[in-house]
């Protein structure tokens, strides 16, 4: 998979060149560039910002830099073609990381693992002028997304955030391929129930033992344990997973937990 990042910090994304995503960058799995949005600036201070038309605080990224950035690293071409729905050769998807974007989720982060080509534009301040995103959307399939009802000062670590939930999906980055399909929301574990307590060596800890299930070697036992548990830490932390599950998914020792 091929990522392009668009950003006035490139600096953020030295952590891409650590742990897992890093050695998949070393092993060719992923194929990222990360490009200086003031690169594409031509003043002296390279400036990226400017006041908000109609008033009220803070700073909007200007689209010049912003459409040269996109031109050039995906640049539109003239010849349509079909596969792209009417658009030329081969286009990136454009991920725009904003409080008002729709939610990524595990379902989204699977659907982007599947993409060859995906580029992000890291927005600052009160975000990019509008346009961008609309003169974009002719030429390239272009998300804007959130990563919840919070607000982060810039789009770099939501980048960052993004990028490691899609990466570690990617066939060959994992080590175990059954730790992607373990995970709390991935399709099918559990039915997005989350994941319960973990434990390992050593047996005791602190006078603190590990439950004596886990020991017993009985995997029936142990299964259906750990479904409890997933089911009591759902209910206190994410009672509305729950819901979803109770139109179906729930059999009669689930309803006694
Ligand atoms: N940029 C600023 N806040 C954000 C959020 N909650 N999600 C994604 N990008 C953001």
């Amino acid at each position: 998979m091929r990522i392009d990042i668009v950003t006035i910090f490139p600096e953020y994304f030295a952590a891409l060149d650590i742990s897992l995503l890093g050695k998949a960058r070393r092993t060719g799995l992923l194929d990222v560039h990360v490009h200086d949005l003031r690169d594409w600036t031509h003043d002296r201070h390279r400036t990226v910002d400017d006041t908000p038309y109609g008033g009220g605080p803070g700073m909007v990224m200007k689209p010049d830099p912003w459409g040269e950035a996109l031109d050039t690293i995906a640049p539109p071409s003239t010849a349509p073609c079909a596969a792209t729905g009417g658009r030329s050769g081969a286009v990136p998807r454009l991920i725009i990381p904003t409080p008002s974007g729709r939610p990524f989720t595990q379902e989204l982060a699977a659907r982007y693992a599947a993409e060859p080509w995906l580029l992000f534009a890291c927005g600052r301040y009160e975000g990019i002028d509008s346009r961008v995103v609309d003169e974009a959307r002719t030429r390239m399939p272009v998300d804007e997304v959130s990563l919840g009802d919070f607000v982060l000062a810039g789009g770099e670590v939501a980048v960052l955030v993004m990028i490691e939930a899609v990466g570690r999906l990617l066939p060959g980055v994992l080590g175990n391929a059954d730790s992607v399909s373990d995970d709390s929301f991935a399709p099918g574990a559990m039915e997005s129930l989350l994941e319960g307590p973990v434990y390992t060596k050593p047996q005791v800890w602190r006078e603190r033992p590990v439950p004596d299930v886990l020991l017993s070697g009985h995997h029936g036992e142990i299964a259906r344990w750990r479904r409890d548990e997933a089911l009591r830490r759902t209910a206190k932390h994410r009672p509305d997973l729950l819901v979803h599950l109770a139109r179906g998914g729930l059999d009669d020792r689930d309803r006694a937990v």
